[in-house]
């Protein structure tokens, strides 16, 4: 039997480009997405059904009735959006993950992806550099969840053989879904209005610097490790995975390049700067260099002709 893909969480913004190139490898018919909403806009080949992945019996109706050879977790609460909701966050990202691995156990699902983030470390951990092993007190509950996810995912991993598989993504840059409610989300907005109206205010002081991955190279990076061999990993918590590092004076001087009238400024006292300013500058990623080949293919030049290029003609 072939695969079949089942995506929880699939309007986001790294679910929305995931499932376009799973259908690209896989087949339309292959890739069934669902999320707690219709999406904005939908093919007509594409496979949709609503869920909440708190509601254990429907998503265990919906592992029996399509019986998915690889389940990709992606409904969450961020960084930011967590700080205004911390119970929904924690109640979202934790037990829609236990349900989740419950299942995969279960209905003897062969593989799960659940998506950790760079929020897992804290103001302890090595800023430059950070080590896959490390001190790590995330202060968001967004980490915090994240965190107990990680070892939650080793747990069914040794305890019941699931072939779990998760990467720390960074901040994940794109141009065809826009983030929400994260820290890192600037790096995306920037973007959009520095095209739309030749200015952007961040939220984020001029010197931050932050982990952030281009969205090619983070479906890339996903399909590589769900395509590796199982024994090969030797990590079954989550894999660091860098891509770039910058600060937002880095972005509006390489945006500045190619839209020279381009303004920035800053403001003060918003409260995600306390949230970047506990989380990592640059990640070390040798572990998923090392097992499954990784490497990224954008830094921050050739991503900002990309995301202009792009997003001139759909804005
Ligand atoms: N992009 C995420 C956030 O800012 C990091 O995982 O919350």
């Amino acid at each position: 039997m072939g695969e079949r893909i089942l995506i929880l969480g699939a309007n986001g913004q790294i679910g929305s480009e995931l499932a376009a190139a799973l259908r690209l490898k896989f087949g339309a018919d292959n890739v069934i997405t669902s999320d707690i909403r219709e999406p904005r806009e939908r093919a007509e080949q594409e496979i949709f059904e609503l869920v909440n992945v708190l509601d254990k019996e429907r998503v265990k109706h919906l592992f029996e009735q399509y019986q998915p050879t690889q389940v990709y977790l992606l409904a969450a609460m961020l960084s930011a959006t967590g700080e205004q909701y911390p119970q929904k966050a924690w109640d979202l990202n934790m037990n829609g993950l236990l349900n989740v691995l419950d299942l995969a156990v279960e209905l003897d699902i062969k593989k799960v992806f659940w998506p950790s983030s760079i929020a897992v470390f804290g103001p302890h951990s090595p800023k430059v550099d950070t080590p896959q092993y490390c001190v790590m007190d995330p202060n968001s509950i967004y980490g915090i969840s994240k965190l107990a996810g990680e070892r939650l995912c080793e747990y069914y991993h040794k305890k019941y053989n699931l072939d779990v598989r998760s990467i720390r993504y960074p901040g994940v840059i794109s141009w065809k879904t826009e983030p929400g409610g994260g820290t890192t989300d600037y790096a995306v907005h920037i973007y959009f209005e520095a095209l739309r109206n030749g200015a952007y205010t961040s939220f984020l002081s001029e010197q931050t610097e932050l982990p952030m991955l281009y969205m090619q190279d983070a479906v890339r990076g996903t399909l590589e490790l769900m395509d590796a061999p199982a024994e090969k990993l030797s990590i079954r918590s989550s894999y660091n995975l860098a891509g770039m590092s910058f600060t937002p004076k880095d972005i509006s001087e390489e945006i500045q390049k190619i839209l020279p009238s381009f303004e920035m400024s800053y403001t003060e006292n918003d409260p995600r700067q306390a949230i970047a300013d506990s989380w990592p500058k640059r990640i070390n990623d040798d572990y998923a260099r090392k097992d499954w080949g990784w490497k990224p293919s954008f830094d921050l030049e050739t991503m900002t002709k990309d995301m202009i290029e792009n997003l001139k003609s759909t804005i």
